[in-house]
């Protein structure tokens, strides 16, 4: 399906379950984009989830999202249960005019939901020239180094920053082996998933995606991914007031209550120190890439340099959607 096409269907979707029509274009621009970055793990295959939490009322379609201004740079967002992605969309925004004025922003968001790709609000803050940070928490996936019981999300670390090139270099990156989208899709469309990325209930690895779902996911790098979930379960969630500590409910299986995930966006002007960071970055990003490279490797990319290119081969083709997920979509058009 063309993405202009499934824009419309999946923004009717949203106005059909009581959204406004500017949240839903939020929430199907995000989702669309997903798909056309090849996250499909975050995009059309966590509709029917939204709409599910929409319905049990988990989600506010309707909410009164309040932001409380601490200085030129600081401001805390309160989500009031707005799907994830709305909040986000607002705190970016905000993020972005803060440290245009004051050389950073820091925007702190509660009682959200999940937002989707960190990567997507990271880039509207490279686009105007900015350095930039975001972090949110997840529910439980990935056991502390050490515990039997899963805990962290697979929190994800995202940094963005200008390159002096149109193509932006962004770390974004989950703390687990794999992301748990990709094994929810496995686990819909019936597939294996890759082996050391997940244990079962009893602590032995597996490559069924049920299997993983009911154990934990690996952390990256053994207790240093542990560490970096715990630290962006430190910044989401305990610094903005917003669930933390494996208090986050799971959006696809836990319909006991909200989210009431956090997140937390940080944006600072690239030439607070120096007059001359375009050159700097580009000189840098130069030496790296002229390294001599191990056999089979072509070209050594930055960050963000292949998501920029599925983008750039997505724009104008269909979007292909596994018949499972067209059939959900069907049922809630
Ligand atoms: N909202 C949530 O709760 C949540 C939780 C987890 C993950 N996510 C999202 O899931 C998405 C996917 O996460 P992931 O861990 O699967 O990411 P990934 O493994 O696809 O990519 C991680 C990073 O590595 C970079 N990369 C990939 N190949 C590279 C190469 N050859 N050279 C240099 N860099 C390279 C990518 O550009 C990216 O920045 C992210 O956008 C993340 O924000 C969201």
């Amino acid at each position: 399906m063309k993405p202009k096409n499934l824009n419309k269907i999946i923004k009717k979707i949203f106005v059909n379950l009581g959204l406004s029509s500017s949240h839903a274009s939020i929430v199907s621009a995000a989702i669309v984009e997903a798909e056309l970055v090849g996250a499909s793990s975050h995009g059309l295959s966590r509709v029917n989830m939204y709409c599910n939490r929409i319905k049990k009322k988990l989600i506010n379609p309707r909410p009164k999202i309040k932001i409380k201004n601490i200085s030129q740079s600081i401001a805390l967002v309160d989500a009031n249960n707005s799907i994830g992605f709305v909040a986000a969309d607002i705190a970016i925004k905000k993020a972005i005019k803060n440290a245009k004025k004051t050389g950073i922003g820091l925007i702190a968001v509660k009682n959200s939901g999940h937002y989707g790709l960190s990567g997507y609000y990271a880039e509207k803050a490279v686009k105007k020239n900015l350095i930039v940070m975001c972090f949110t928490n997840a529910p439980p996936a990935i056991a502390p180094y050490g515990a039997k019981k899963s805990l962290f999300g697979t929190n994800p670390i995202c940094f963005g920053t200008t390159t002096s090139s149109k193509v932006p270099f962004i770390l974004d990156t989950s703390v687990s082996v794999i992301n748990r989208g990709k094994i929810r899709v496995a686990a819909k469309l019936r597939n294996k998933i890759p082996q050391n990325v997940a244990l079962d209930k009893f602590g032995k690895p597996t490559t069924d995606p049920k299997k993983a779902l009911e154990g934990v996911q690996l952390p990256i790098a053994g207790f240093k991914g542990s560490g970096l979930a715990w630290m962006v379960d430190i910044l989401s969630g305990v610094i903005t007031g917003g669930n933390h500590g494996g208090k986050a409910k799971d959006p696809f299986d836990d319909f006991s209550g909200p989210l009431n995930i956090g997140h937390l966006f940080i944006t600072i002007k690239p030439n607070l120190f120096i007059n001359n960071y375009n050159q700097r970055i580009k000189e840098n990003i130069k030496r790296i890439k002229k390294l001599p490279k191990i056999k089979g490797v072509k070209e050594i990319l930055y960050p963000g340099q292949n998501k920029y290119k599925k983008y750039k081969q997505s724009l104008g083709k269909n979007i292909k959607i596994p018949d499972k997920i067209l059939k959900e979509l069907k049922k809630l058009y």
